[in-house]
């Protein structure tokens, strides 16, 4: 296998491989001069690729999982996709934090703001492109990038909604006040074509098993029928010790996908993760029997989701009693 890299504007007759010379015009990576990759305005881009120049990919065909999987740049990748093909967009891409997501990571995740704001909304401008109508996209972010990025978002899609995903362990930054949640964003092209409003039960006290609020007389019917899902979920801890993950990296609990899912998927339609990390989301979108695309740009990650849905099909035939 080889590395292709070109930068993200570049037409794709510019890839070079490792092993070719480099044009002046292409300046090392910061901090790894000795490096063989390329980069034109401090953007670099990376396609994991075979020796065909094709970007390493899996293909699942079975009862328990439909969809592929890729190792590549979510920008590249989703250029290639066809209009109106995506029923349900989920993206939690990197924040440009400086993190690294994998073994060999060659992207560097500090870009200037304005280079991250422009490859982020090249990448919005496609995914808007592949949603179907009525279909969802969800962009989960700091509030800070939420607020420009939902703004270009609703220059083409119908805003729903705003959701604060409560977070724990956040740190104190300058003058402001305590970060205590992400932005989850929900936009619709169009009306959505799918909307579930989830049920929640009534929360209960540890201690005594009563009920913790007060429902002005409406207790039993709430019990029985459960409480609205409003755009605050506190249910959910983004931020995770270790030994509930299956990398180090950030890793978004399956109930987040799973209430998604709910929320905007149908079975048979197609779910694309652009920054599929552990592949969380492809493994919810698997049970709830949506189709799926999910990339990666690391190799260990492509590796990873690979694995997980091997095992998530092993363990669906366990238990419908072998049907592949
Ligand atoms: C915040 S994590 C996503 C975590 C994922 N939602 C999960 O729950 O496991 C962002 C992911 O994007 C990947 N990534 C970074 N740059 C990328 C790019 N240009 N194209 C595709 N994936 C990229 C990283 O390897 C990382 O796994």
């Amino acid at each position: 296998m080889r590395y292709l890299i070109r930068p993200w504007n570049a037409p794709l007759s510019t890839r070079l491989d490792s092993t070719s010379q480099l044009p002046s015009s292409h300046l090392p990576l910061p901090g790894s001069s000795s490096h063989p990759f390329t980069c034109r305005g401090n953007i670099y881009l990376m396609t994991v690729a075979t020796r065909s120049g094709v970007p390493k990919q899996r293909l699942f065909r079975s009862r328990h999982a439909r969809g592929t999987v890729i190792c590549g740049d979510a920008l590249i990748i989703t250029k290639k996709m066809p209009s109106n093909s995506t029923r349900l967009l989920f993206l939690d891409p990197p924040f440009n934090l400086g993190k690294k997501y994998g073994a060999n990571s060659y992207m560097e995740d500090n870009l200037t703001d304005d280079q991250y704001e422009g490859w982020m909304k090249a990448l919005l401008r496609e995914c808007v492109r592949v949603l179907s109508p009525g279909g969802t996209l969800f962009l989960y972010h700091l509030p800070k990038w939420a607020m420009s990025f939902g703004s270009f978002l609703s220059d083409h899609l119908e805003f729903r909604h705003w959701i604060a995903v409560s977070m724990k362990n956040g740190f104190v930054r300058g003058k402001r006040l305590y970060p205590a949640h992400y932005a989850l964003l929900m936009f619709s092209l169009d009306a959505p074509a799918v909307f579930n409003r989830p049920k929640l039960p009534v929360e209960k006290c540890r201690h005594c098993g009563g009920n913790i609020r007060d429902y002005g007389g409406y207790s039993s019917i709430i019990e029985e029928k459960g409480i609205n899902l409003s755009d605050i979920w506190t249910d959910f801890s983004p931020v995770r010790h270790a030994k509930y993950k299956n990398r180090k990296q950030n890793e978004l609990p399956l109930g987040l996908f799973e209430r998604i899912i709910e929320m905007s998927g149908c079975p048979g339609d197609l779910y694309y993760d652009p920054f599929a990390g552990t592949g969380t989301g492809v493994i919810a979108a698997s049970r709830a029997g949506m189709r799926f695309k999910a990339v990666d740009i690391h190799q260990s990650n492509y590796d990873l989701i690979c694995t997980r849905i091997e095992e998530h099909c092993i363990r669906s035939r366990q238990f419908t009693g072998g049907k592949r």
